[in-house]
Parts: C-alpha cells; structure tokens; sequence
C-alpha cells in the first residue's frame, strides 16, 4: 500500500459527485442576500432542504476523517522523530477511525431518515487534503483542531435543530457523535502542544495552517456569532476540547471578519447593479 494517498485515488462509487472546495467557497450565492439570513432557522423557506444539504456534507466529512486518521497510522514511521508519529500517537488515531466508521454509518442513515440519498449533494474533500499534509502536527490543526472543531460548532447546531423538530433521532444522534468529536478535537491540542513544546516555529507554522482553515469555513458567515449566521460557535464544547478562550476569541474575530467581507462584497455587487440599472434608464 502507497504512502501519503493523492486525493484522486480515494476509493468513491459512481454515486458520488465530487465538487472543488474552492467553486463551494466562492461561490456567488454565497454572497448573496438569501445567504445572509439563518437557513436552517425552523422559520426558513428551505430549512429542510438545507438541513438535508448539511447532513450529506457532515456524511462526506466522516468518511474523509476516516480516511485522514486511518492515513496518519500508516503514512509516517512511528518514531518521536519530527517526520514520525508517536506510537501513541497512532493509538488516538486508530481510536478516532473507530469513531468515524461509526459515524459514517450514523450519518448515512441519518441523511436517509431525513430524505436524502448518497450523492444527491456534492463533495468536496478539503478535509481529506488538510489530512494528506507532510508534518504530522499540521494534521492535527488543519483536521482535528479546525476541521473537526467545526464538526463540533455544526453537531450542535444540528442537535438543537432535531430538538426544535421535535426529532429525537436526529438530536441524539447528533449529541452522540458531538461527544466523540469532542475528544478527537482534545486528541488533536493536546498532540499540537506535546509535539511542538520544544518547537515554537512549528507550533507557529501549524497554528497559521489552522488559521487559515478556519478562514476558509467561516466564510459569507456560515460560523459566527451572528443571528443569522446558521452555525455558532459552541464555546463550552471547545473548552471541552482544548481550546483556551484566547483561541476562541480568535475564532469569533476571524468569523466576524468573513462576515463582514461577505457583507461588503454582497454590497459591491448590490452597488454595480444599481449603476447598470441607472444606466439603462438613462438610455
Ligand atoms: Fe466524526
Ligand atoms: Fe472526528
């Protein structure tokens, strides 16, 4: 078996529809006015759909988290060296693929219970990529801290939306699998601190890639503190796992910030429609 799997061999049926991250990230309805408002809010015009929409990406995510951690066992040597893995390492790992696998099963029939079937949304597989990086510790932040961490905030609110429904499959599944992601999340910092702890430039070079993730999906403000952004961040569950209230701090900053970029594009665009359309009246 190949070390370090490109991510265009990962084994997938004719079922599913891969999509870019970056077509899903830019997107221009991302940015625009409908995106702006909670979707998953129980008064939403199209909260099912979208709620069936985010089950099939927290479906895809399992497996790709699967695949990463199942990865991290096999693709480094296990040594404390900087290019290898501590053995125990790989035992956290090999715990949270038991996880996964369990997860994937739940999510698939979860997506099922709410109306969906394997494909009907795309995939896209920034989390598998972010599991494919070369240093082991940039694993752990741009997966187990930023990935699964938003795993953390996106269970949450998936839970409260089973209770506000009334579905109580829904909300204990969701809080079952939230549990889980909580210790992969505190397996992921409490490896960043032990790995780096005589390496403040790594730390400083992991942390940077976490940053950016995190960047990444909070984008048009999809995470935020926000009313109307859909998804919140569960402050007490990333205590939970390892996270100091600096960090969280950070997080709400870095939230905020992409919602005001997606505020001032969706105005940009709002600006140059206004100019187009008091061009055509003059004409
Ligand atoms: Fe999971
Ligand atoms: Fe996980």
């Amino acid at each position: 078996m190949k070390r370090m799997l490109p991510v265009a061999e990962l084994a997938r049926d004719v079922r599913f529809q891969h999509v870019r991250v970056e077509d899903t990230v830019f997107d221009p309805r991302n940015i625009s006015p409908a995106a702006q408002t909670n979707g998953l809010a129980p008064t939403a015009v199209n909260a099912s759909d979208n709620a069936r929409g985010l089950m099939h990406g927290i479906f895809v995510g399992e497996i790709q988290a699967l695949e990463g951690a199942g990865r991290t066992c096999f693709d480094f040597d296990t040594g404390d060296a900087r290019e290898q893995a501590p053995f125990a390492m790989k035992l956290d790992m090999a715990r949270q693929c038991w996880d996964e696998a369990r997860h994937v099963e739940i999510s698939c029939k979860l997506a099922e219970h709410m109306g969906s079937e394997i494909g009907e949304f795309a995939e896209q597989t920034l989390l598998y990529e972010a599991a494919c990086n070369p240093d082991p510790v940039l694993r752990l932040t741009g997966v187990n801290r930023a990935l699964e961490g938003l795993a953390i905030d996106v269970f949450t609110t998936m839970k409260n939306f089973g209770t506000t429904l009334s579905d109580p499959v829904l909300e204990f599944c969701e809080d079952w699998m939230l549990a889980d992601e909580v210790t992969h999340v505190k397996m992921g910092s409490d490896w960043l601190r032990r790995l780096t702890l005589k390496d403040p430039d790594r730390l400083k070079n992991a942390l940077e890639f976490q940053r950016s993730v995190d960047k990444l999906f909070s984008f048009g403000g999809f995470r935020g503190e926000h009313d109307e952004s859909p998804v919140h961040l569960a402050r007490n569950f990333r205590r939970l796992a390892g996270f100091s209230d600096d960090e969280i701090a950070e997080l709400v900053d870095i939230a905020a910030q992409a919602y005001a970029d997606a505020q001032a594009q969706q105005q940009i665009q709002a600006d140059a429609a206004a100019a187009v359309a008091v061009a055509a009246s003059a004409n």
